[in-house]
């Protein structure tokens, strides 16, 4: 069966979501395809962390109801090293931003709802198999869909099917640079009905590992551990996830409260990156061309930001016969994507095992910990980057 469209959007994630939005916004026709259905993307664990940025634009598309409800705003974090806790204030260090924490899954539930209140079409349950016409005007996508196959012809396509979608694949190998970092270990993720302990998130160093406290709710807790990679959850009873979680967040005078355990899973960690995102009608966003380890709490908002630039860069297509933006899209991108996987990759060094107790290596961690609580030029540094930066 042959389709047609403007814009053809693989992939319901974040980035597929708001790139549908915002062109319907502008009139240009968009159909998403999404390999998996509205419930399973809907339930999908995954971030928590929303950059000031990220929630501007979910208002921006008049689909931030129950965000504004539900969102808690935090004004700083607490970074714990051994024991020793200290907070970075954003307020003040970075002029009023903050970041909102707000369930990845209830981001994407708001959205596909936006997406289809607006006559949207998100064709579920369609797995895109190939690309072709690239170089042409008029690329198509080529699917399975109720066990039928499907072409969707279009202007452009957008790759917004993560890091094992096929939008990468088609991407001429000879036009970019892989860089890629597989860290030794791995996080195991816990969602957990029980009122958080901390007001904010808690970064922590230990000799036995890492540990992150986050949350959803008032009522529900997200916590992590840093495992090695070759484990797995049968390995971590409840009751061995909070033990480790108390010893490796635990402070004097605080006390890590448990309560029924209801998801767990783990997630490998990983730095990938290529240098260029696009070739002739095939433009990629977010995991599809960049993954970075959760340590920053970017990867999300990094998928929208690139949105940004690639819904401004088709619109200029389509309203002003101007290209200027579409040949500079990866470029565009690259400077804030570069400056992510730079913090990333610094958040997880600084507070990951990965040298033993005592060694050079972790005295230079202790070392760089310390900093943060004496020089407000580093605790900028961290607080800046981690809200997101504004100008990039
Ligand atoms: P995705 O959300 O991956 O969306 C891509 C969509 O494309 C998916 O719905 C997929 O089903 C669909 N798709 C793939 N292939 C096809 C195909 N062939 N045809 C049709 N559809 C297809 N970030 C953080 O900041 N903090 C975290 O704690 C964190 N935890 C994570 C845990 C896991 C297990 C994973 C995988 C990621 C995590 N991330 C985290 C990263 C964050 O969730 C991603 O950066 C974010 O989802 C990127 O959005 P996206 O739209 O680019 O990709
Ligand atoms: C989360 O709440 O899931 C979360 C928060 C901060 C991170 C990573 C994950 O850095």
């Amino acid at each position: 069966m042959k389709h047609s469209t403007k814009v053809g959007i693989i992939g319901a994630g974040p980035a597929g979501l708001t790139l549908a939005l915002l062109l319907q916004r502008k009139g240009i026709d968009c159909t998403i395809l999404e390999n998996r259905s509205r419930q399973y993307v809907e339930s999908r664990v995954r971030a928590g962390l929303l950059e000031q940025n990220t929630v501007d634009l979910i208002r921006e598309l008049g689909a931030s109801e129950r965000l504004d409800k539900e969102g808690l705003e935090h004004h700083g974090v607490y970074l714990s090293f051994n024991g020793v806790r200290q907070r970075v204030p954003f307020k003040e260090l970075t002029g009023g931003r903050c970041i909102t924490i707000y369930g990845q899954q209830e981001v994407v539930k708001d959205l596909i709802q936006a997406n289809l209140d607006r006559g949207i079409e998100i064709v579920f349950e369609a797995h895109a198999k190939h690309i072709e016409g690239i170089e042409t005007d008029n690329p198509s996508i080529f699917y399975q869909h109720n066990g039928e196959e499907h072409e969707l012809t279009c202007d452009f396509v957008a790759g917004c099917d993560g890091y094992h979608g096929i939008g990468r694949q088609h991407l001429p190998k000879e036009t970019y640079n892989e860089f890629r970092i597989e860290y030794p270990f791995s996080w195991l993720g816990i969602l957990a009905n029980v009122a958080p302990s901390s007001d904010e998130l808690i970064y922590a160093y230990h000799e036995r590992g890492f540990a992150l406290h986050s949350l959803r709710s008032e009522t529900v807790s997200r916590l992590y551990i840093q495992v090695d990679n070759d484990d797995t959850v049968d390995n971590w009873s409840d009751e061995k996830i909070w033990e480790e979680l108390s010893i490796r967040l635990g402070t004097e005078g605080w006390n890590l409260q448990s309560g029924p355990i209801f998801e767990k899973s783990i997630t490998p960690m990983r730095s990938f990156m290529i240098d260029n995102m696009q070739h002739g009608r095939l433009f990629l966003a977010g995991d599809a061309a960049h993954i970075v380890p959760p340590t920053g709490g970017k990867g999300l908002n990094l998928a929208v930001a690139d949105i940004r630039f690639l819904a401004s860069a088709l619109t200029n297509w389509y309203e002003n016969q101007d290209d200027s933006l579409l040949q500079s899209y990866s470029q565009d991108c690259l400077r804030r994507i570069w400056r992510a996987q730079d913090f990333s990759n610094f958040m997880t060094y600084l507070f990951h095992k990965q040298a033993p107790h005592g060694s050079f290596e972790n005295l230079l961690q202790k070392s760089k910990f310390d900093y943060i609580g004496i020089s407000k030029a580093q605790a900028t540094t961290i607080a800046e980057n981690y809200v997101g930066l504004k100008e990039i």
